[in-house]
């Protein structure tokens, strides 16, 4: 490592110490934050984590969402953004009022929401769900049970597949996992016969059907760790890679490529706006700090109680 990024880490972990802060970080943060971090996780391991942590600050490198769950979880606690423009463009894709009228218009629905959303769409929400938690939480409701739901289609559709329910889905997607071409993860497939193709379920549903294994980041690695096989492709966001190779030494980890040839799309621009200058400057000022409006906080916590309750 270079002089500059030692002091800086030697500064981040100095203030980390005098701060009484942890630092979590999702699998999808460069390799530089997770190797720092308290926590490593998916977004259901930062959730339970975080109700965990003895310290006064948490400081959460992920996505806004992320930084409001673990707020919503622990108001006691100020919850710290390396950046708060780090949003997510599936969150997006689900703005509160549409999805309130959404609701509306389908009465008699249990109301199903990925993590992925803004506080306002989980006070909305009936239980929320993570991608390791969410076909384990449907199977549990009635089966004669109506669901919406939201916002992903790709997971959605996903879950529905594996539960063999009929869930009305919001039409929302993410800008990265979209994003893998079928063609050239069938090419690459060819090239590495040996290679298990590992895929998020937020991946639209042809890539999801050659998958050796569909699973959350954390479901991911896991299944890497086990696997006899030497090599992975990899369909999901590049930053796993890091956890991956550490984890694994000995197996190759191949990144599925973007539909648009030579495109960083496999990043998520958001995930890469948490820096360890950033991180420095947030420990130091203690903001940008999240803040959850306290009528939106009491709806929305008690879907994220649910789903803790109703997950392994
Ligand atoms: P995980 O819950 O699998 O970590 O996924 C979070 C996410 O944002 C995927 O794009
Ligand atoms: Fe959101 Fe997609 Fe980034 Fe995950 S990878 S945080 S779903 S934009």
């Amino acid at each position: 490592m270079e002089k500059e990024k030692e002091a800086l880490v030697e500064e981040i972990r100095r203030l980390k110490k005098e701060r009484d802060a942890a630092i979590m970080a999702h699998y999808y943060t460069e390799g530089e934050i997770q190797d720092l971090a308290d926590v490593v996780g998916d977004s259901l391991a930062l959730a339970r984590k975080a109700t965990t942590l003895p310290n006064k600050f948490i400081v959460l490198c992920g996505v806004h969402f992320m930084g409001e769950t673990a707020k919503i979880l622990c108001p006691d606690k100020t919850v710290l953004v390396p950046d708060m423009e780090a949003g997510c463009s599936l969150a997006d894709s689900c703005p509160a009022d549409e999805f309130e009228a959404f609701v509306k218009a389908h009465p008699g629905h249990t109301v199903v929401s990925y993590v992925n959303t803004s506080a306002a769409v989980k006070a909305l929400t009936d239980v929320v769900v993570t991608s390791s938690n969410a076909k384990e939480i449907v199977d549990a409701l009635p089966k004669d049970e109506k669901i919406i739901f939201g916002p992903d289609r790709n997971l959605g559709n996903y879950i529905n597949s594996q539960t063999g329910r009929d869930m009305l889905l919001w039409d929302g997607a993410c800008h990265v996992h979209e994003q893998f071409s079928l063609k050239a993860i069938i090419d690459l497939k060819k090239q590495h016969p040996g290679a298990k193709l590992l895929v998020h379920p937020e991946c639209k549903k042809a890539v999801t059907l050659l998958a050796d294994k569909v699973g959350s980041t954390a479901a991911l690695l896991d299944y890497a760790r086990e696997s006899d096989a030497k090599e992975f492709i990899v369909a999901t966001e590049s930053g796993i890679l890091h956890k991956m190779r550490q984890l694994c030494p000995g197996k190759s980890f191949i990144p599925a490529p973007p539909e648009e040839a030579g495109c960083a799309c496999n990043n998520c621009s958001y995930m890469k706006l948490n820096t360890l200058e950033k991180l420095r400057d947030c420990l130091r000022d203690l903001s940008p700090a999240i803040e959850v409006d306290p009528e939106i906080a009491a709806k929305a916590i008690r879907p994220i109680d649910r789903m803790l309750e109703m997950s392994k």
